[in-house]
């Protein structure tokens, strides 16, 4: 843990409708938690009051969460891409519109994505100790 009794907790998404929520409960509770968030844009910075402890980045590029990642206790992963509707879809035709992500913004890909970053950057840590 970064310090003594509290944990440590990183919120991705933080910007999001969910992720505002938990990032502001975790701040509120600061005797128990460090907060951080990450958001990818500055506006999204911004939007949560600006603080240090928000990184910016973006969770298929490896390199821009690892500053925020590391030295965390507890990942809340909140990012989700939205579902853009497949092409093709005909609505004189009838039937049901296609949903689907762009390449790379799958939820299960993102959660993996994540996943594997921290125990990357966990790894790197207990080799550093
Ligand atoms: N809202 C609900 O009622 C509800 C209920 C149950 C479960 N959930 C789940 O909770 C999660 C979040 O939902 P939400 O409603 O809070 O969604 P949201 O308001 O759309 O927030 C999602 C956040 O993810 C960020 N994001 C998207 N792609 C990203 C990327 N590649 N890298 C970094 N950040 C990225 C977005 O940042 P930008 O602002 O920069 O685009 C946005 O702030 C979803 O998985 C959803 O299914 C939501």
């Amino acid at each position: 843990m970064a310090e003594s009794n509290k944990s440590t907790v990183l919120v991705t998404g933080a910007g999001g409708r969910t992720g505002q929520i938990v990032y502001k409960k975790l701040k509120e509770r600061s005797d128990q938690y460090t907060a951080r968030g990450l958001v990818r844009t500055q506006e999204s910075k911004e939007k949560i009051g600006g603080a240090d402890d928000v990184w910016i980045g973006d969770i298929r590029d490896e390199e821009s969460i690892v500053p925020a990642i590391q030295g965390i206790d507890a990942l809340i992963i909140l990012t989700s891409a939205v579902p853009k509707m497949k092409p093709g879809f005909d609505l004189a035709k009838g039937g049901r519109p296609e949903f689907g992500f762009d390449d790379g913004a799958y939820p299960e890909q993102n959660f993996e994505k994540l996943y594997e970053t921290q125990i990357e950057v966990e790894t790197s840590q207990s080799n550093i100790e």
